[in-house]
């Protein structure tokens, strides 16, 4: 499996998903940059997200919160005194390691460094915090330093009160909001698995005290649907439970929803977490900004501090997933075929669109047909190369439907429609093809 990622992350770079970062200059360690089809597929994971959160319901609304926030929302949050992880260096070859992570005890007399072998050269785990510290305006003192918000959720606390006014919302209701967050970590790696910049999908739903249960499993099973709806293996996907040690400090209650990555010698990684998080969010924030964020409830006529059920996701993580959980190889006639098995509402490109010659008129119709097309989907036209060669570009950026112009189209203008996982062809009236593939990805 660790040689999928490495196949991966080839694939990736090759059709023009993620590069390094800075490439040109060697890279900068666990930073990537999204390409043409990474960010499509990315924008497309985003959009069925905030859609299923937002448009597919009454009860959850948008908001994009400011990345800089007062530096108070984050010792009112927590971040400050606890956001830190235990770090160990090896005094023989400098490595570093998170203590929680090694598998071993670091301290132990004969605790070995993976890197250079060396036993019992680890220092003293110290607390490291993973906020990314900056300044505001050009005055570098402790008065004017801020942070890149390590989670987006604060955003949403903080705007709990100006949501639920203008909006009249009465609880139970959530907020939806999707943004970059940053994260110090001491041991990114595994391509975008773990990164410094990173992407979240993150909706809180406020709640009256008490519900907390009912809710709490209600989002769990949303969650794990959500993520079959994008046509993941079921058997790739599981709940992992907190325990009382696992928990972070403002959870009650905690789910990760784990995907079957492959990597490292546990093989299920988290790809998102769903989080009880009691009345911790409100209660620090009306505390550290001294004003109050009681909901009046009409029905009961009572006052009270709403809790949250919060459902946290990586982007970054999430596309990953759909690109291990979507990478096939196989043989035919002899021949090696890859492709990404991606569900047709993600892939980057919907339909592609090739004349079989580049001539007698083919490339003129399959244009049109192309330009058509584009008003509804992703389409991409291709002439160059072998009908071999385009088929087997499009398999590799997981183009489900291949449409091809061929002699029979100068008769019947009828085209063919390959299917990127079966290979199975069809053919379809030119003038039909949108509500066709309106069909299919509904099918899918
Ligand atoms: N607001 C709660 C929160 O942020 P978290 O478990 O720390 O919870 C939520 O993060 C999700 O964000 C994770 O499940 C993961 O998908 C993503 N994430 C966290 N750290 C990440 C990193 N360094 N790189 C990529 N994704 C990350």
């Amino acid at each position: 499996m660790e040689n999928v990622m490495e196949k991966l992350t080839a694939l990736c770079k090759r059709r023009g998903f993620v590069f390094p970062s800075s490439d040109i200059y060697g890279g900068i360690n666990a930073c990537w940059d999204y390409g043409p089809m990474g960010v499509r597929l990315k924008n497309n994971i985003k959009t069925a997200w905030m859609n299923s959160m937002t448009r597919l319901r009454e009860d959850v609304v948008p908001l994009d919160a400011a990345i800089l926030m007062h530096p108070r929302v984050w010792e009112a949050s927590g971040h400050v005194g606890a956001f830190t992880d235990p770090l160990v260096d090896c005094r023989h070859c400098k490595a570093r390691y998170r203590a929680d992570e090694m598998g071993f005890d670091p301290a132990a007399p004969d605790a070995q460094c993976p890197k250079c072998g060396m036993k019992g050269t680890f220092t003293e785990p110290r607390m490291f915090n993973l906020m990314f510290k900056t300044f505001m305006g050009p005055v570098e003192d402790a008065a004017s330093v801020v942070y890149l918000r390590p989670e987006t959720a604060q955003g949403i606390y903080v705007n709990f009160d100006n949501v639920r006014v203008s909006m009249r919302k009465k609880l139970p209701f959530g907020i939806a909001q999707i943004g970059k967050a940053f994260r110090n970590e001491i041991t990114p790696g595994n391509f975008i698995f773990r990164t410094r910049e990173f992407e979240q999908m993150e909706m809180q739903f406020f709640i009256k005290p008490g519900e907390n249960e009912k809710w709490f499993e209600y989002w769990k099973e949303q969650r794990m649907q959500w993520l079959l709806g994008l046509g993941v293996r079921p058997e790739s996907l599981r709940f992992h439970d907190h325990g009382p040690g696992e928990l972070a400090h403002y959870a009650r209650a905690a789910t990760d929803i784990q995907f079957h990555f492959g990597f490292g010698s546990d093989p299920w990684h988290e790809l998102e977490g769903i989080h009880d998080r009691g009345g911790y969010d409100l209660g620090r924030h009306q505390e550290f900004s001294g004003k109050k964020l009681e909901y009046f409830d009409d029905e009961t006529k009572e006052h009270y501090l709403p809790h949250i059920i919060e459902t946290s996701s990586g982007c970054d993580r999430t596309l990953l997933m759909t690109l291990v959980d979507g990478y096939r190889e196989e043989e035919i006639k002899g021949e090696k075929r890859v492709f990404l098995g991606l569900h047709p509402r993600i892939a980057p490109i919907t339909a592609a669109v090739f004349p079989l010659v580049k001539k007698d008129g083919m490339p003129e119709i399959a244009q049109r047909i192309c330009a058509e097309l584009k008003q509804r989907f992703e389409v991409f036209y291709d002439e160059g190369g072998s009908i071999g060669r385009r088929y087997a570009r499009m398999d590799e950026v997981g183009t489900p439907f291949g449409i091809t112009v061929d002699g029979q189209t100068l008769l019947d203008e009828s085209v063919t429609i390959r299917m990127r996982d079966t290979l199975a062809q069809e053919r379809c009236a030119a003038d039909k093809l949108g509500e066709r593939l309106a069909e299919l990805i509904e099918q899918a």
